[in-house]
């Protein structure tokens, strides 16, 4: 069993100081906090999701008792990349004020891993609702050959102590009825599920035409 340690490149920045924790890595596992000047490390790290099935929401007697998921295959299974929807990492610090933003990186043996990014404090970002006490989970991944090694845990493990150090109160969780291996990993973290809404995507004014029937969900977790 490998152990994790986590570390942060600046002095007061560390995330958790030595605390170590076991996964089923053989090489060591660390997770550091990076600056934006390290994106491109981060986006070493591909953003892959295989999709095999998918939660399909219907409404229950018309709407009036509300909203049920059933998960159900897709006839044709599919491969969805993150990083094919606009930007990559690597353009947010020209597209948004990334100030008051967080980047992890998680390396085995020095090679990335993963990665993940909160994102706090930005008036632009509306997924913030305006609140200032509030986080949003703006991105997490793991590459494909370590998914399932507690790579994605010891992430979220993480950014939930900086979101505590920095005083926010709840993370916020977007992700879509196609990502059920993302949804389960939100629940397995504690998260719960907040919000289904069915036509997040419809606009066509500017959602590609792949995604305009997915469902957004949004998982908070209470911090
Ligand atoms: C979501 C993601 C970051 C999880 O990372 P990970 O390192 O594989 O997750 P972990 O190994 O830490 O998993 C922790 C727990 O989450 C749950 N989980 C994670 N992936 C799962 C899957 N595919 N199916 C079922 N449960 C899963 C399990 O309970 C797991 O514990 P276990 O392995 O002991 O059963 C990873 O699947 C990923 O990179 N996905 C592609 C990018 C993406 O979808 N990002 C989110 C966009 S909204």
């Amino acid at each position: 069993m490998a152990q994790v340690r986590l570390s942060g490149p600046y002095s007061g920045d560390r995330v958790t100081g030595s605390e170590c924790v076991a996964t089923k890595l053989d090489g060591e596992l660390v997770i550091e906090r990076i600056g934006a000047e390290r994106l491109s490390d981060y986006c070493a790290v591909p953003s892959l999701v295989e999709v095999e099935s998918i939660l399909e929401v219907k409404e229950v007697d018309e709407g009036f008792g509300g909203l049920a998921m059933k998960l159900v295959p897709v006839p044709t299974p599919y491969i969805r990349n993150y990083d094919s929807y606009g930007h990559t990492p690597a353009d947010w610090p020209a597209k948004w004020n990334v100030s008051n933003w967080c980047f992890f990186l998680a390396t085995v043996d020095r090679k990335p891993v993963g990665a993940a990014c909160v994102v706090t404090r930005t008036p632009e970002i509306r997924m913030l609702d305006g609140r200032d006490d509030l986080g949003v989970l703006w991105d997490i991944r793991v590459s494909p050959e370590y998914k399932r090694r507690g790579i994605g845990k010891a992430l979220f493990d993480a950014l939930v102590q900086w979101c505590r150090e920095q005083g926010l109160k709840m993370l916020k969780i977007e992700t879509q009825n196609v990502n059920v291996p993302a949804c389960r990993f939100y629940a397995s973290q504690g998260a719960r599920l907040g919000a289904i809404h069915r036509f997040a995507y419809a606009d066509a004014t500017w959602s590609r035409p792949d995604v305009r029937d997915e469902v957004m969900l949004l998982w908070y977790y209470k911090l």
